[in-house]
């Protein structure tokens, strides 16, 4: 494959998202929205030039976060697609191989697409265009062919009635061998119903150019531009029908497909069931022949092999489950690591916790784990069992094999194999029952006078 640049615009306002945050910056899977088309770019080692708007330097920071030597172009005014393209001449100037423009509020176009397009100008053409049939083709450009060649794009402002007859629209993707783009990119003129340079004049300048122009047709799904929330959405529920095929394909036993909601890097192995309404946040990496069962909601945790988790549980925060852990309803762990075998079946808080193997969790046991100031770990040996209901002011310690008592506040470290009572001795009084019981009935016959 030749050299290949990617151009990502990303100038445009974004005034309908009706956001403080800029729109390509909103989320799909977890993942900002143009972080996907920074992906799929690099996935074709490819280099990237990111034009981005006056006041966009949030853009700026995403893009090189992501990839540090990113190029970074100005588009100062708004003049359209073939303007914001200049703008990143410096990149593609001395550019080989062959430049790629993608739009930054696309964020589903896959993999498969890209690369036959990139493949058409491996094989030859010296243009290549994405084109799409929305449902509604009303503002999009159409193409315009010959039925079998590529001959112009036109603007859905500047088309004529027939030509908006036509079904078949520009997506904006479109790949260049970088001389064609070169040589027409300063030909473009801002000469129609918009007052804007549009980059799909190039075709015709191509054309006229005897250049070999193609397009290629994607399915509407993964073209969808996000520009405002209902379009967000749309991505939104795309991206989920995507992500719940792949795991599917790849061994994972989806109850109910269309309640669970994947973040961009879930990581799922084979034999991993996951039952109805689970929402996973990023971060999620889960070993195989684990059970995630109905209302869990996990992020930033590593799951091992035969794991079982929920129903009602949370999971977050840079946790770490060993293999065969079982985490159980309404229980809740953060930033803790549980070795293999651990059990905290019912109602429990787990934070900044380590917890050795086989160690039992009683129902009920919360890690007092913050003093409103800081935060302190708990760390609780192998083979461990904490009787229900117990709260263990952090740090402390406890040991291998140790017990602590039901109903206990452990405060401080507790040696392997001892018992822990942090709770009043129970005393039983002898007959005193009716006594309290005469009491309590005098009482109500005093008040009643
Ligand atoms: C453009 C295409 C149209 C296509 C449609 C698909 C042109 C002239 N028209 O329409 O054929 O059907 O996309 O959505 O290319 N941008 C800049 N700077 C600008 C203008 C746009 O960076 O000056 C960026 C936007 O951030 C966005 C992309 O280019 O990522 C498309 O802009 P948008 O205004 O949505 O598309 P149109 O120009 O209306």
């Amino acid at each position: 494959m030749a050299d290949l640049l990617s151009i990502i615009l990303a100038a445009g306002e974004g005034t309908r998202m009706k956001s403080a945050l800029p729109k390509v910056l909103h989320p799909v899977g977890g993942l900002p929205v143009v972080s996907h088309v920074l992906r799929t770019a690099k996935s074709f080692g490819s280099r990237i030039a990111v034009v981005v708007g006056p006041g966009h330097e949030a853009v700026e920071q995403a893009v090189t976060r992501f990839e540090s030597n990113a190029f970074i172009a100005r588009q100062l005014e708004r003049l359209g697609t073939g303007h914001a393209v200049q703008q990143a001449r410096e990149a593609f100037q001395n550019e080989t191989g062959n430049v790629l423009v993608l739009y930054a509020d696309t964020p589903l176009v896959t993999e498969k697409t890209i690369g036959q397009i990139v493949g058409r100008l491996d094989a030859g053409a010296d243009m290549v265009v994405v084109g799409f049939r929305p449902h509604n083709p009303t503002g999009y450009g159409r193409l315009l062919t010959d039925g079998n060649r590529l001959l112009a794009i036109r603007e859905h402002k500047d088309a004529s009635d027939e030509e908006r007859r036509v079904g078949l629209c520009n997506s904006g993707i479109i790949a260049f061998n970088a001389d064609t783009l070169r040589a027409v990119i300063d030909r473009i003129d801002n000469k129609n119903a918009k007052g804007e340079y549009y980059l799909t004049d190039a075709v015709e300048l191509a054309v006229a150019d005897k250049r070999q122009i193609d397009y290629i047709e994607a399915d509407a799904s993964e073209l969808v531009g996000v520009d405002n929330r209902t379009k967000l959405a749309e991505a939104e529920a795309t991206f989920q029908q995507f992500k719940r095929a792949e795991m599917m394909e790849n061994g994972v036993t989806l109850r109910d497909p269309q309640s669970v909601f994947f973040s961009w890097d879930t990581e799922c192995g084979r034999d991993v069931t996951i039952f109805p309404n689970v929402v996973f946040g990023p971060g999620v990496k889960i070993a195989d022949n684990v059970e995630i069962r109905a209302f869990c909601d996990l992020e930033d945790v590593v799951i091992g092999d035969g794991a079982s988790i929920g129903p009602f549980a949370r999971v977050r925060g840079g946790a770490e489950l060993g293999k065969d852990v079982h985490v159980g309803n309404f229980v809740e762990v953060k930033k803790s690591k549980l070795a293999d075998g651990v059990k905290v079946g019912h109602l429990s808080y787990l934070g900044d916790a380590e917890i050795g193997a086989k160690t039992n969790i009683g129902a009920g046991t919360i890690t007092c784990n913050y003093d409103g100031v800081n935060k302190d770990k708990t760390v609780i040996g192998a083979n461990a069992f904490i009787g229900s209901n117990a709260s263990l002011v952090a740090p402390v310690v406890i040991g291998d094999g140790a017990y602590t008592a039901s109903g206990s506040v452990i405060t401080e470290d507790v040696p392997a194999d001892a018992v822990a009572f942090g709770r009043a001795r129970q005393e039983n009084k002898a007959d005193y029952a009716p006594k309290l019981r005469e009491r309590a009935l005098a009482k109500k016959a005093a008040k009643g006078k």
